[in-house]
């Protein structure tokens, strides 16, 4: 069985095609990055102008690539939301329309919903596990129990840890997405030079806040001397979010308590981060849990993601809803 993805709901492009037995036939991204730097983010139009320029040609890519014609497709998946609605638009159109044009299957799926199972397409990790949604939109921590069954331990109550790379790189002038390039300067860094706080790490308080150490950040920045010190206040910013996350993650597995966890996975933008994956995989495997990894060019969005949720519902049978609809907001929670 083949099935078709299509992710739109930001500023990547991507088509994919895998097939039931886990293989990505072909991954096509093209991201908008350039398009949008200037302006210091995405701009939603022209975000959406770019997905519908783009589609037909990316389209045409993924079937070159897994080198099958389109009338082989046998289910055709996009995201539905969360994200920017006319990008979402755009891609469910298109995806829509093939499928009624090949008489197939459609599934509108849930972007979070995507990075969530992505263990599975990768790893083919078992339920239930343990999983830290980190992306540019969301944080949140996941009791994972099966598909659409999905118990949220914990949120961020302001900023995404995606968003605070992003934000602390724009306050170093370095440019969007931020997270890669302060991983960068990082990597130059000495990491115990600046001790910064790690907001609401209390025994009580599962949820995340990362305000008060993105202004703790702008405060250090603003008497520093940027030639000599940004390494060192990078390298000590993605310590203090990797300390936060330890922190959360064992916080989390000592709350779940009638059931035993034993495997954990990392999944979203911030996924993509070698030293993060790193510690989180030797402070979990030391705990004796199983830490799964997913490819880092499946961490950040891609739509084999969302191809594998239509696949992963499908062969497990769970229900779909056939009349879903574009949406900005889509909570994990209310996922069925
Ligand atoms: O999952 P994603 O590609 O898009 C959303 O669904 O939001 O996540 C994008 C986020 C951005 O905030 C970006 O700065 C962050 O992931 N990111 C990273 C790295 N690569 C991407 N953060 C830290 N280190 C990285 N290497
Ligand atoms: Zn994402």
């Amino acid at each position: 069985m083949l099935i078709l993805g299509i992710e739109t709901s930001c500023d990547d492009t991507c088509v994919a095609i895998i097939d039931d037995h886990r293989k990505i036939l072909s991954n096509c991204r093209y991201s908008q990055i350039k398009e949008h730097q200037r302006f210091g983010g995405v701009v939603p139009e022209i975000a959406a102008r770019n997905h519908l320029e783009l589609l037909p040609g990316i389209f045409k890519q993924a079937l070159l690539d897994a080198n099958i014609a389109s009338n082989n497709i046998d289910i055709v998946a996009a995201t539905a939301g969360p994200g920017l609605i006319g990008g979402l638009i755009t891609g469910f159109i298109f995806a829509k329309t093939i499928s009624s044009c090949l008489g197939k299957t459609f599934y509108g799926i849930n972007h979070l919903e995507g990075h969530i199972l992505t263990p599975r397409l990768t790893h083919a990790i078992r339920f239930p596990y343990l999983a830290l949604l980190a992306s540019g939109g969301h944080l949140q921590i996941v009791w994972v129990r099966n598909i659409a069954d999905y118990q949220i331990l914990s949120s961020t109550v302001d900023d995404s840890a995606g968003e605070s790379f992003d934000k602390v790189a724009k306050m170093l002038g370095l440019s969007y997405p931020g997270g890669p390039n302060i991983e960068k300067l990082a990597k130059l860094g000495d990491e115990r030079r600046f001790k910064m706080p790690m907001p609401m790490c209390t025994k009580d308080e599962l949820n995340f806040s990362f305000s008060g150490l993105k202004t703790f950040v702008r405060g250090l920045i603003s008497k520093s001397d940027l030639a000599l010190d940004s390494n060192d206040i990078c390298a000590s910013f993605q310590k203090t979010v990797c300390d936060i996350f330890e922190y959360k993650i064992l916080q989390a597995i000592s709350l779940i308590k009638n059931e035993k966890v034993e495997r954990f996975a990392l999944v979203g933008g911030v996924a993509a981060n070698s030293y993060i994956r790193y510690r989180l995989k030797y402070v979990l495997q030391s705990n004796g849990i199983l830490c799964t990894l997913p490819d880092i060019q499946l961490c950040t969005d891609n739509a084999a993601m969302i191809a594998w949720v239509a696949c992963d519902r499908y062969v497990n049978g769970v229900r779909h809803d056939n009349n879903s609809q574009p949406v900005p907001r889509w909570p994990l929670h209310e996922v069925m």
